[in-house]
């Protein structure tokens, strides 16, 4: 296990990016914070914990109504030795804010394969997203864990995992109530579908995409978009994209969806000799997409660029001239836990992640993408008011290590990103703490962008991952948390949060 300074880089990113494990990323010979054993903040837990109001030091703004929900992968058994981080069922955790007060409250996302499991009372699916080590009893049910992202849909929060349908949860329960959720048979109950759809902030309704929408290894995307009140689906189209590779993300603005293939590429002769779904092709190009949103895709075109990776997208928008597409880029894999194609060791610097702004011509016969990097900050897990998904935006918020400070020594950072003036601000939390990816709450439903609040996980990597919910002034990040909501236990790991505003649960 690294020392506390090392895992304590930060958050998510110490387990997805092997660099930020070790102290300020400069030893790069340790797995990354979170691996069975290193007791960083992806550690199992297998504990459901409610807590009534929470203790709190500071003031809850009594403004403050709503929940933040996040889930991650908390295995019902012990990972396989050779299996990765992103493996295990979804645990889905929920901070009720209200009239001050806190209840915290878990439950794991229970789809077929966590209750086929806990009957079998054993690991029925070892290796992640590897259907021939599947247990043969499981052959043709549902493998959704729930375990990346979630969504509040229809006064429903939607645990996502991108090879599957969702797995629907009571708002305010957190109990399972639709194991493989198909928006009421408008999508195929086989169809994977996004763990990042985008919610249009004009008009509320759903937009998300399926890769391998035809099977294992099919090439086929299909995109769609569904009406926010009737759950009906609006319009799909399929594409086909160059070729079969992880797409963890896109971007939807008003007019025109958007891709970027990065060569994390499927490997089924892998996948037969017993190991995970990808490897990465370190001579593979890159490409970014865009065609019409609620067109039939035919007017797709892409553009070509070296290796590199790009995982999560920040935010998007246009000029009528250019598309711009702000995300965070890796120069080599972005996951150093996960092989490489050509067999070639882990290379943990180039898994280093840094927030950049694809752009292309909305017309012309430009065949490359223009690429330019925004900030300093390695900062994978990027966010933005998510009120802003589909329109232009000019704040976004991660965590990430103090820039200005030798990796070996830096704390934990939430940082607040100033788009228009590119600037940005930090509140460091030491080194003793890991934080997770934040999630931005708006003062009110009708806040203008920005105000609001900044609010994630800090886990305590001196107190036995002890945590905390750091509740920070979105405009003032760097005068520190204005609350802090004391969890006894530590908190269930994390991918990625939400924020759901108190007008939008059900009366
Ligand atoms: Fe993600």
């Amino acid at each position: 296990m690294g020392t506390a300074a090392g895992v304590g880089a930060v958050g998510f990113n110490a387990a997805a990016h092997a660099a930020d494990a070790a102290p300020g990323g400069s030893d790069l010979s340790r797995p990354p914070a979170g691996a069975p054993g290193s007791g960083g903040q992806f550690s199992l837990l297998r504990a459901e914990v409610t807590i009534n109001d929470c203790e709190v030091d500071g003031k809850i703004p009594a403004e403050l109504d709503g929940g933040f929900y996040a889930t991650g992968p908390d295995p019902q058994y012990p990972r396989l030795p050779n299996n990765i981080l992103f493996d295990g069922e979804g645990h889905v955790r929920m901070f009720r804010i209200q009239n001050g007060r806190v209840d915290y409250r878990t439950r794991y996302a229970k789809g077929e394969r966590y209750q086929l499991q806990d009957k079998a009372r054993r690991s029925l699916y070892p290796m992640y997203r590897n259907p021939y080590m599947d247990d043969p009893s499981v052959k043709g049910k549902s493998r959704a864990t729930g375990n990346t992202h979630v969504i509040n849909h229809k006064g429903m929060i939607l645990a996502l995992k991108e090879d599957s349908p969702p797995i629907a949860m009571d708002l305010n329960t957190l109990e399972t109530v639709d194991a493989i959720f198909t928006f009421g048979g408008e999508l195929p109950s086989t169809q994977p579908f996004t763990a990042h759809p985008k919610v249009c902030s004009l008009t509320g309704n759903l937009l998300g995409f399926g890769y391998e929408a035809e099977g294992l290894g099919s090439d086929v995307v299909s995109v769609f978009e569904i009406d926010k009140t009737t759950s009906k689906k609006l319009w799909e189209t399929k594409i086909k994209v160059p070729y079969v590779g992880m797409i963890h993300d896109f971007g939807v603005s008003e007019k025109y969806v958007m891709f970027f293939c990065v060569p994390m590429t499927i490997d089924i002769p892998q996948m037969k000799r017993g190991g995970i779904h990808w490897s990465w092709d370190r001579s593979g190009k890159t490409y970014f997409g865009f065609f019409r949103r609620g067109g039939d895709g035919k007017d797709l075109k892409w553009f070509e660029g070296p290796t590199r990776s790009g995982t999560h997208t920040m935010g998007v928008f246009d000029d009528g001239k250019k598309l711009y597409f702000d995300t965070e880029i890796t120069a080599g894999n972005p996951f150093p836990f996960m092989p490489n194609k050509d067999g070639s060791p882990p290379d943990f610097k180039g898994a280093e992640s840094y927030l950049h702004r694809i752009s292309v011509p909305l017309n012309g016969k430009a065949k490359s993408y223009d690429i330019e990097k925004l900030y300093p900050l390695s900062a994978p897990l990027p966010r933005q008011d998510d009120r802003y998904n589909t329109v232009p935006y000019r704040y976004g918020y991660a965590a990430c290590p103090d820039p200005a400070v030798d990796r070996r020594a830096a704390g934990a950072c939430y940082a607040r990103m100033d788009l228009q003036t590119r600037t940005y601000k930090l509140w460091n939390a030491g080194t003793r703490i890991s934080l997770a990816e934040p999630v931005f709450a708006p003062r009110s439903a009708t806040s203008p962008e920005g105000e609001g609040y900044l609010m994630g996980i800090a886990y305590h990597l001196d107190q036995n991952l002890r945590s905390d919910l750091v509740i920070l002034d979105a405009q003032r990040v760097e005068a520190g948390p204005i609350a802090t909501v004391k969890l006894p236990v530590q908190a269930s790991p994390q991918v990625h949060g939400l924020w759901v505003r108190g007008d939008l649960y059900p009366t």
